[in-house]
């Protein structure tokens, strides 16, 4: 089951005009929420990112958060899954093609449930290879925008290079993020994490990593990343809300460090699981 604007129903059954800005322009944010035996992970930060992704595009939120928490908990509980992947989808909506804001606007308001699939238990103790690509996406990345055509591109890189991410490099000199997660460095004991600035998104994932980091007497640095150092790293890893936290083991076809998982992954790895279970057990 899926919702669209006011109503729940099967996804055959959901339709869209046509003129609708999100498929002519592009222009509409979204969020991809996990969900754990049906509590929604860190709904709440989820819920202010899409705020200033909204804020960022000039668009108002069609619902105050106690009515997204109680949208979000039906749509979870018309699915079959215990762990589902949420999506939520908001566009400027229908209205005749021109690039400058439509005077009404009817918002398109979509979410969808989809089974949550976390990385098989391989690529957890085995790690995942990448490759880097140059950052070529525009300057606000900080926005949750559904236009994702430079990511797709970036993504499929990695696909045909038989990887499972692109880390993505800025003007030939520091690093950024995935086309679609965030991306630590390790050095020496020490947890590198790029700034959240413009050119990157604020991941919900990256926060719980720095937190335990801070909660767990974890060396850690937020700062910007040069891209020699992503080439001499002891270990990768990337995050995302659908694939937690995952080691990046090649890179670019070379190990990276022993290219096996490092100890700060078992570590954090472990962390974000344990930190999981809890939220689950106290929610
Ligand atoms: N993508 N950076 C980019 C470009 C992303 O697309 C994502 C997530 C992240 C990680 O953010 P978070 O930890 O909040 O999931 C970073 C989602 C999962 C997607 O588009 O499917």
């Amino acid at each position: 089951m899926i919702y669209l604007n006011g109503e729940f129903m099967p996804i055959e059954q959901a339709r869209i005009p046509v003129l609708d800005r999100g498929f002519i322009f592009g222009d509409g944010v979204y969020e991809v929420v996990p969900v754990y035996s049906r509590h929604p992970f860190r709904l709440a930060e989820h819920l202010r990112r899409l705020q200033d992704s909204l804020n960022s595009i000039k668009l108002v939120n069609p619902h105050d958060d106690p009515t997204w928490m109680r949208l979000i908990q039906h749509l979870v509980e018309l699915n079959e899954p215990e762990d589902q992947s949420l999506y939520i989808q908001i566009t400027r909506g229908p209205a005749k093609r021109d690039h400058a804001f439509p005077k009404q606007i009817t918002p398109t308001v979509f979410l969808m449930s989809n089974p949550l699939t976390t990385p098989p238990q391989q690529q957890v103790s085995e790690g995942v290879p990448a490759i880097t690509a140059v950052d070529n996406r525009w300057l606000r990345c900080d926005i949750k925008a559904i236009a994702l055509l430079p990511n797709v591109l970036l993504r499929q890189l990695a696909v045909d290079a038989g990887c499972a991410e692109t880390i993505l490099i800025r003007e030939n000199e520091f690093m950024t993020e995935g086309a679609a997660s965030n991306i630590f460095v390790v050095k020496k004991g020490i947890l590198l994490a790029p700034p959240k600035d413009n050119l990157m998104l604020p991941g919900i994932t990256y926060d719980v990593v720095l937190e335990l980091a801070a909660a767990n007497n974890i060396p850690h640095e937020v700062r910007r990343i040069a891209a020699s150092e992503v080439f001499v790293a002891d270990e990768l890893l990337l995050t995302s809300s659908t694939k937690e936290v995952l080691a990046i083991t090649r890179l670019d076809g070379k190990p990276v460090g022993t290219g096996k998982p490092g100890a700060m992954f078992a570590r954090l790895h472990k962390l974000y699981q344990d930190f999981k279970l809890n939220v689950m057990r106290t929610s």
